[in-house]
């Protein structure tokens, strides 16, 4: 097998252990997604350095309306922020960028600020970057079904595949945690059902490049040796 064959097309993070990070230094919470938010800059621009196609990251799940109010609405005015000042590296990288989740139910200005990040970047051919948004695996399934409900078509795998958020985007190959969790907590669900696992034990806002090629090459040895059992 060679190189390039036993790279993960598209990866998938969960970045799991911000708020764990705050909390080690006494600092408020919001101060852990802060620092989230500088490692996701370095790994998405790593990742396209190192060949990776697609990378999906889970930065706010439709189970996070639960936290207390002030750490929603920090989360949602940093990653506004970072919508808006990210958008020229974005694009001067030729990273494509797309959302996943109910982006109707996100705050006015963040949505506008999603919008403009996925036209301007909409015929760029780099990594593909998304979003997950107000996203649940479970929500986006129902959305789909509400989907083949509406057109009236057969309800098979295939019908729920294209209706997904991003229809056009390839399965997960590798699914990282962060943080130690081994739960999936209603991430990519779907598309997910056949991705490697694997667990990193640092918080998100530790993990480095370096993580990122252990995660991968963890993924590698394990489609190597599913290749060797095939063929032997
Ligand atoms: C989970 O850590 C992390 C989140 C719920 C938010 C992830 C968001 C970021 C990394 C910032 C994203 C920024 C942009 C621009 C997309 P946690 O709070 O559940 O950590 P804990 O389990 O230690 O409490």
């Amino acid at each position: 097998m060679s190189e390039n064959e036993s790279l993960p097309k598209h990866i998938g993070i969960i970045m799991d252990g911000n708020g764990r990070w705050a909390e080690q230094r006494s600092l408020p919470r919001i101060m852990g997604h802060r620092e989230g938010y500088k490692t996701l800059r370095n790994i998405l621009l790593f990742a396209s350095d190192v060949g990776i196609k697609f990378l999906s990251v889970y930065a706010f799940s439709t189970e996070n309306w639960k936290r207390p109010k002030d750490e929603v609405d920090g989360l949602m005015s940093l990653i506004t922020q970072a919508a808006i000042d990210e958008l020229r590296v974005m694009h001067q990288n030729n990273v494509r960028v797309r959302t996943a989740g109910r982006i109707h139910e996100l705050p006015e200005s963040l949505q506008i600020a999603l919008e403009r990040g996925v036209e301007t970047t909409k015929n760029n051919s780099g990594i593909g970057f998304t979003l997950c948004i107000n996203y649940g695996g479970r929500a986006e399934i129902v959305d789909a079904v509400k989907s083949i409900l509406h057109d009236g078509v057969q309800p098979d795998e295939n019908a729920i595949s294209q209706r997904l958020y991003n229809p056009d985007l390839p399965e997960p190959d590798l699914l990282i945690r962060t943080a130690g969790e081994m739960r999936l907590s209603n991430f990519l669900l779907w598309q997910g059902a056949y991705a490697e696992l694997v667990v990193s034990q640092k918080l998100w806002p530790d993990f480095t490049k370096e993580d990122l090629l252990d995660a991968i090459q963890q993924y590698r040895l394990r489609i190597r040796k599913l290749g060797a059992l095939a063929n032997g």
